[in-house]
């Protein structure tokens, strides 16, 4: 599908992965509405991108009313600009690490895991299943019926998690295998699915990490000796959307690395 002339509705659009996809989205002629919680860096990607292309909704994906109003909000942007909603990029995620006891083997807080839950998972699925209907109905299907896609996105530790992420991995493994039954309840609306899962990325989710983590994980790391930075995201995200051969899949996206038990 191409880019150009389409809206692409980005979930933590405001930072890291999300935002290097807002601004590669604009780059190429489309349209971002950057759904998020920062509105500070939010406002600033929309200053930065300019041209009317990037527009700002506050949304906290934990409540299914915030999501209403901020699509809503961003279905009316999208009514005057006539630029159909082309997809779902739903980047916001958190990351909590705890391990399940700590040393004084005391279990980890309930509250936290879901809190990672309710926000990788169940705000991934709220945001795609507000915005299903109106592509369904609205978005024109072009000659193959290709009507848009919904980019999510997993992580390595959704395949190797690591001690502490026992919620962020299993948040990021019901992304993974959601993915192939969202595929099937799509295709007949002409609407494709594709999962990306990242190893380390620069971001400011990953900004927080010690310098000895960052050091143990490059030892591990296979090539490039680096992290990922997020435009190398948002190249494969480019791609999920213009290619329409990509459709329920789980890219992994992580120069080979696999995430070690030790650190
Ligand atoms: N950076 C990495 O190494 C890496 C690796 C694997 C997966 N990921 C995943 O990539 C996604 C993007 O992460 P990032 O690294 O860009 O982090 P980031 O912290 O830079 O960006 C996350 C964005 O999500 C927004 N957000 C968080 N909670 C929200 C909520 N409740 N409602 C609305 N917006 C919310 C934040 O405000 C922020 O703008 C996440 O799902 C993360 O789990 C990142």
């Amino acid at each position: 599908m191409k880019i150009e002339g389409r809206t692409f509705i980005v979930s933590g659009g405001a930072s890291g992965l999300g935002r290097a996809c807002v601004d590669d989205i604009c780059s190429r002629g489309g349209y971002a509405a950057i759904l998020d919680m920062n509105e500070e860096l939010a406002e600033e990607a929309v200053r930065g991108i300019g041209g009317g292309k990037a527009k700002f909704f506050e949304a906290n994906v934990l409540e299914t009313e915030s999501i209403a109003s901020a699509v809503k909000g961003a279905l009316a942007w999208v009514k005057e600009t006539g630029k159909e909603v082309g997809g779902v990029i739903a980047a916001a995620g958190v990351s909590t690490p705890a391990k399940i006891i700590d040393r004084n083997l005391n279990p980890f807080s309930l509250d936290d895991f879901d809190f990672v839950m309710n926000v990788n998972v169940r705000g991934t699925i709220d945001l795609v299943r507000q915005v299903v209907p109106h592509m369904a109905a609205s978005t024109p299907a072009d000659k193959d019926g290709e009507r848009g896609i919904i980019v999510m996105v997993s992580s390595s530790a959704a395949f190797d998690g690591q001690p502490g992420q026992v919620a962020y991995a299993a948040s990021k493994g019901a992304i993974r295998s959601l993915t192939l039954p969202l595929t099937r309840d799509l295709a007949r609306y002409g609407i494709r699915v594709v999962t990306v899962a990242p190893s380390i990325f620069d971001s400011r989710m990953t900004a927080m990490m010690s310098d000895k983590v960052r050091a143990s994980l490059t030892r591990v790391m296979e090539f490039p000796l680096r992290p990922g930075q997020p435009h190398e995201f948002a190249q494969l995200v480019t791609q999920s959307i213009e290619n329409i051969m990509l459709n329920g899949v789980v890219l992994r996206l992580d120069g080979g690395m696999r995430m070690p038990s030790k650190m």
